[in-house]
């Protein structure tokens, strides 16, 4: 049997990316193309007084300086549901440092630089809020989270009851900070109008959705724009919503009556794309002695911008991770003079976890008890939130898989017992969650008389592979080899699929790929047993296998013929077929969720406290892998995400003017090379035949959650300092 679907194969667009045969958005050519530059606000609150823009307008080049004074008009869209508008060039009002105020377009980038310099603007300054502390102060409880999708508040069982019955009580509150996006690729948006129809090519998670947005933007109908995005260099959230660089981009070249092309810079990329939101999260554990959980109590403060709701969901998965009777989860919004916050990399679980799991080990040590098997005594064997039974967990054969690789059983769990020199050595773990979803997506599957097969969809790889492992599932499903077949997304011109996001690609697409080569399979299979010129003459469908690029009979397969024979045959150039993931609806209810384990060794310098990780293992249950390479690939991508954010990301925003002061990369650190161990990623075979069709479950997010929590244990292992306000830096080990 030719399988496919799991083998480590390269990426199919490896070659183009190392050749620079890949074109992002920024290196598509369009002719006539302009350039434009955003001006943005340098105060974070108050108003516009003056604007002089002439200087601007007569540079050389210039084409033309928009600001709200003459701005065409346009629909504002709602960002969020249940939220504003983005302020886009509507007034004079100011609510955030970086707020893009104006756009300037000329013929070189140059010029528009050099333009945008000159543009003058003066303000009425008012104090700006900044201190998350004052924002919640004058807070209020969110209604719903999620984009609308769950409520804010969530209690089971009884609060007071779940007090008395427990005998151990952590509460403590931990902190995140503020953290920001940093994909190698800036978004960047290139709008070219031909009368009333617009080609737009756009950093997104979203041809589709960026579709509909701008077709509400500029009322138009949604088929008269095309939206292109073949490759992007990371998007973890960031790209997934139009943003109003787009949106500016887009007008100005309306406006001009050329093509405008707009790279961010990476500065910009810090005010304008959203972030994570900084969150304060009370947490409050109780426990029987023998380590039975009996109440858990989750509030979760965070902050969002004077005009737009977002809530970082940080409880989400306190709901369904531990077996417990009482829990209550609730949240707390402030107001801060800053962009609105978004999506980024396991939104709620990253920061969420950090709480949970950083508890569970503060429990553990109060209960004297091995922090594995105090999880393990409060395993959830159902969804504890619904009651349904999950469609599959590995979570007990992640802990034990992962404790024999990383050897836990020879810690000596007392903090400070093990050491190296100057070197103080501590063992951490922390368990891993991420839901299973997937949304409505298709896929069309075209086998030519060639031999050649095209697969469509216009969903995107954001380097995750989704290139290679959509052309694993149709050479699998087709019985070809896998140079046999090419697959096109990123254009709104393919079959729909929806937003790249939530960890959801592999499955929602997957299973339409899967869909749609099943169907076009057949309809061969159809061809030829109907055919008395063809070997497979009157056999049964079900007596038909695929494999070397031919149908065989199953019982005897040396007989049967291949794709390019039967079309062939019936002078058909192609045939296609067109298939989705919208299965029949199950009787019972599944809970879906991918689990997992990280365990990690830390080494802290006693004398400077810097922390180096030095070892650690991932292992997870994440249902059927597409490809064990790039699997592997995401799950260490998702580690060092975790890495970066225990011990170094942290946006600073200067508490009087609300200005980002580490907008580069060299003072918002993310780990490089040497700040990274060998990472050792195992996954627990799991065949899970609920949650889709393909049996795929989400891994691209699931491994940044817990990491940070692990690695503060470890720390806390370590030197028995328990950090519990991220990141981990030096200067909180030698208080
Ligand atoms: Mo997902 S927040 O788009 O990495």
């Amino acid at each position: 049997m030719n399988k496919v679907i799991g083998k480590p194969i390269n990426r199919v667009d490896g070659k183009l990316k190392v050749t620079g045969g890949a074109r992002y958005t920024a290196d598509m050519p369009v002719e006539n193309l302009t350039y434009g530059v955003l001006i943005e606000s340098t105060i974070a609150k108050g108003k516009i007084t003056k604007l002089e823009t002439t200087a601007a307008e007569t540079a050389p080049g210039v084409l033309a300086v928009i600001t709200h004074r003459n701005v065409p008009k346009f629909n504002q869209i709602t960002f969020f549901p249940g939220g504003q508008s983005l302020p886009i060039l509507q007034d004079e009002n100011i609510y955030y440092q970086g707020q893009h105020i104006g756009i300037v377009v000329a013929k070189t980038l140059e010029q528009a630089q050099y333009a945008a310099t000159l543009v003058k603007v003066e303000y009425q300054t008012e104090q700006p809020t900044i201190d998350i502390d004052e924002a919640l102060q004058q807070g209020y409880d969110p209604e719903r989270i999620f984009l609308g999708m769950l409520p804010a508040h969530s209690l089971r069982g009884d609060i007071t009851s779940g007090h008395s019955q427990a005998e151990i009580l952590v509460e403590k509150t931990y902190s995140t900070p503020m953290e920001n996006h940093n994909p190698i690729e800036p978004s960047a948006t290139t709008a070219v109008w031909e009368d009333d129809r617009l080609t737009l090519y756009e950093t997104t998670q979203g041809v589709c959705s960026a579709q509909e947005a701008m077709a509400k933007v500029f009322d138009i109908p949604p088929e008269n724009i095309r939206v292109i995005s073949e490759f992007l260099g990371g998007g973890f959230g960031c790209k997934a919503f139009v943003w109003s660089h787009a949106i500016l981009a887009t007008l100005a070249a309306r406006y001009v009556k050329h093509p405008v092309k707009l790279v961010l810079t990476r500065a910009q990329m810090y005010t304008s794309v959203g972030y994570r939101a900084p969150t304060r999260q009370h947490l409050t554990l109780g426990a029987t002695k023998d380590g039975k959980l009996r109440l858990i109590k989750h509030i979760g403060e965070t902050i969002t911008s004077p005009f737009d709701e977002f809530t970082e969901p940080v409880a989400m998965a306190t709901n369904m991770m531990y077996s417990c009777p009482n829990v209550d989860t609730n949240y707390r919004l402030g107001r801060i003079n800053a962009g609105t916050p978004t999506f980024m990399r396991a939104p709620g679980e990253a920061p969420g976890m950090f709480a949970l799991e950083s508890a569970m080990d503060e429990l553990s040590y109060a209960l004297e008890l091995d922090p594995i098997e105090l999880r393990v005594r409060n395993h959830a064997d159902v969804d504890p939130a619904t009651g349904h039974p999950w469609s599959s967990k590995s979570l007990k054969e992640c802990y034990q898989r992962g404790a024999e690789i990383f050897g836990w059983k020879h810690r000596n769990p007392k903090p400070g017992s093990m050491s190296d020199g100057e070197s103080l050595i501590g063992w951490g773990m922390a368990s891993a969650t991420f839901p299973a979803n997937s949304f409505p997506a298709t896929a069309k599957v075209t086998i030519y008389n060639s031999g050649e097969i095209l697969v469509e969809s216009a969903t995107h790889d954001l380097g995750t592979g989704t290139y290679t492992v959509m052309t694993q599932v149709t050479a699998e499903v087709l019985g070809v080899s896998v140079e046999k077949v090419e697959f096109k997304l990123g254009d709104t011109k393919l079959s729909k699929a929806p937003l790249t996001g939530n960890s959801t690609t592999a499955s929602s697409v997957g299973t339409a790929v899967q869909a749609a080569a099943m169907k076009a399979r057949s309809k061969v299979v159809e061809m030829a047993i109907s055919d008395s010129d063809s070997p497979l003459y009157q056999a049964k469908p079900e007596e038909v296998i695929f494999e070397s690029g031919k149908l065989l009979l199953k019982n005897n397969p040396v007989v049967g013929e291949s794709y390019q024979e039967i079309l062939t045959r019936h002078s058909l150039e192609n045939i296609e077929a067109v298939g989705d993931n919208v299965s029949k609806q199950q009787q019972q209810e599944y809970a879906k969720y991918s689990f997992g384990a990280t365990f990690v060794e830390v080494r802290v310098d006693r004398l400077l406290g810097e922390v180096r990780v030095t070892r650690c293992v991932g292992v997870y249950g994440a249902g059927r892998i597409l490809n064990a390479k790039t699997a592997r690939s995401q799950m260490i991508g998702g580690i060092t995400w975790g890495i970066g954010m225990a011990l170094m990301e942290h946006t600073v925003m200067s508490p009087h003017y609300g200005r980002i002061l580490n907008h580069n990369l060299s003072d918002y650190l993310i780990p490089v090379q040497l700040d990274v161990p060998d990472i050792q990623v195992q996954f627990v075979e799991e065949e899970d035949p609920y949650v889709n069709a393909l049996g795929t479950k989400g891994i691209g997010e699931l491994s940044i959650v817990g990491v940070a929590a692990a690695i503060a244990n470890a720390v806390y292992h370590a030197t028995g300092k328990r950090i519990r306000d991220l990141p981990i830096t030096p200067d909180k080990l030698l208080e």
